[in-house]
């Protein structure tokens, strides 16, 4: 896992954002797994400033972590408008290629089996855009959820829907109970895991998924099983890391052989690398 601290959530926006970025400029068709929430937003934000100044994103696809499930269709805090609204019109992707697991499907079991072959017939995530819950979720994997599960109906935590409150007037009454969530077998199964994280309130769930043991206790700790994890924090919710002296250290001598190898899988960078070091 590269755990990366930067001062601020401008700065987790801005480093995150040129890592997708070096992908995109590869493979200009690439698969993004995209998360809601706020951790994500300035990342969404300094892409935005980056399609802006020409980043072409047109043929970028890109599969959404969750959903809520029987909120109405429209309904603005459904995770169908928010993708709509903060991602595939600010970074101006094709609307056709952008998917959003169905909240209100008649069959919603089947809905899930075809949300995962969706993903696979695109040729799986390049990168999965990943925030973490206080409790250590991912997606909507709450703790004790299978660190080997797919798409399915999940039942949220009390913590979870009193934390989204805030996206519902503060009335808890209308947060959702169930969602449909990507699975941590399917988020494992990205090439790239890019998770977000900023503030205090971060720093307990950070420290147990790169620090603690992994166990379904901590969700996000399934991440220490991810070839290629990558991990964008603000000071605030580096705070709790023990390691952070080696964390620096390596951010600090990244060889460049290394940099932006995104969208290439470990055989790929590691044949790069023979190539430049024989
Ligand atoms: C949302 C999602 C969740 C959030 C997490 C953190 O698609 O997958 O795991 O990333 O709940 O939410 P924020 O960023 O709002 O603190």
């Amino acid at each position: 896992m590269e755990i990366i601290v930067t001062p601020n959530p401008e700065a987790v926006g801005e480093y995150a954002a040129r890592r997708i970025a070096a992908l995109i400029e590869n493979k200009p068709d690439a698969v993004l797994g995209v998360a809601t929430g706020s951790s994500p937003v300035p990342t969404y934000q300094a892409l935005e400033r980056k399609v802006r100044t020409g980043l072409d994103m047109s043929q970028v696809s890109a599969f959404a972590l969750d959903e809520y499930v029987g909120l109405d269709e429209g309904h603005p805090q459904s995770y169908a408008e928010v993708v709509r609204r903060d991602v595939t019109e600010r970074l101006e992707l094709d609307p056709n290629l952008v998917h959003v697991p169905s909240g209100h499907a008649h069959d919603i079991l089947a809905a899930c089996e075809d949300y995962e072959a969706q993903i696979r017939e695109a040729g799986g995530v390049d990168i999965q855009i990943l925030g973490i819950g206080a409790n250590g979720h991912i997606g909507f994997n709450e703790p004790s959820s299978s660190l080997s599960g797919r798409t399915r109906v999940k039942t949220l935590t009390p913590k979870t829907r009193k934390d989204n409150a805030r996206f519902f007037d503060n009335d808890l009454s209308q947060v959702p109970t169930h969602c449909i969530t990507q699975g941590i077998g399917t988020i494992l199964d990205s090439r790239v895991a890019l998770l977000v994280a900023t503030g205090e309130g971060k720093a307990d769930a950070v420290a147990a998924m790169a620090e603690g043991p992994m166990g379904a206790f901590c969700p996000a700790s399934a991440l220490q099983l991810h070839r290629r994890a990558v991990v964008v924090v603000d000071e605030a919710a580096a705070s709790g890391l023990k390691n952070r002296e080696y964390y620096d250290f390596v951010r600090d001598h990244r060889p460049d052989w290394q940099v932006e190898p995104q969208g290439r899988d470990e055989r790929t960078v590691t044949s790069a690398h023979r190539r430049t070091t024989t």
